[in-house]
């Protein structure tokens, strides 16, 4: 499959977002990704359901959530409803993953599960074929524009094994100092979707910029 792209609205313009959405909507970009901050799982607050609403009217691409939040669980539902079509949970955060999982699923929606850069994909083992993708972060979670972590790379090729020697048929998703420079480098080791905020939006011309992420 050819790689797909995932603009991440946190580095958009919030005071211009419906003409960021269009400017996706209308671009070789393929899914819009969305990042939810709860200022205790990590050191920063981005926004919620009312953005994701407000998004969810306009973007007519697929809806991928990445929630950076502690007790996912108690929100499944309202995510769904606000029009997630992907929900992303970070390991870290969660005591009863298979639970979460199988909540994520039971409203239709896609499950993924995100890693930080300290955490091994060998925690993976027993879920891996329970779940629809896996998210490699290659910054700590948090903000945009962050140093891309090298180690990553490695991490997507022990994510491409594991979920080969499984028969699993979870993607394999990076998050974080996405480049065109680290971007061929990790689909080269077997990314399926590039997640990329500042790269695109502090860039003169965004929707080329997605093209050439797209066509590298
Ligand atoms: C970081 C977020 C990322 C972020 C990526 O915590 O999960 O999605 O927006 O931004 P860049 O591409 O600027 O590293
Ligand atoms: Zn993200």
């Amino acid at each position: 499959m050819k790689h797909l792209i995932a603009p991440s609205v946190l580095s958009c313009d919030f005071a211009n977002m419906q003409r960021d959405i269009e400017m996706i909507n209308e671009s070789n970009a393929d899914w819009f990704h969305i990042d939810v901050m709860d200022g205790v799982f990590v050191p920063n607050i981005s926004f919620g359901f009312p953005i994701l609403k407000a998004i969810k009217k306009h973007a007519k691409k697929t809806i991928d959530v990445h929630l950076m939040i502690v007790n996912p669980d108690q929100y499944i539902e309202e995510f769904a409803n606000s029009g997630a079509d992907i929900i992303t949970v970070h390991y870290e955060a969660c005591p009863h993953l298979h639970r979460t999982i199988q909540l994520i699923h039971s409203f239709g929606m896609k499950a993924g599960v995100a890693l930080n850069p300290h955490t091994d994909v060998s925690v993976l083992n027993s879920i891996i074929s329970d779940i629809d993708m896996v998210l490699i972060m290659s910054v700590n979670p948090g903000f945009g524009g962050q140093k891309f972590i090298e180690n990553a790379i490695k991490k997507v090729a022990d994510a491409k094994q594991l979920i080969e020697k499984s028969g699993s048929k979870a993607i394999i998703e990076v998050d974080g100092g996405v480049n065109l420079d680290t971007g061929s480098r990790l689909v080269e080791a077997g990314a399926q979707v590039l997640v990329a905020g500042s790269f695109v939006f502090n860039s003169e011309k965004p929707s080329d910029t997605i093209t050439a992420l797209k066509n590298m």
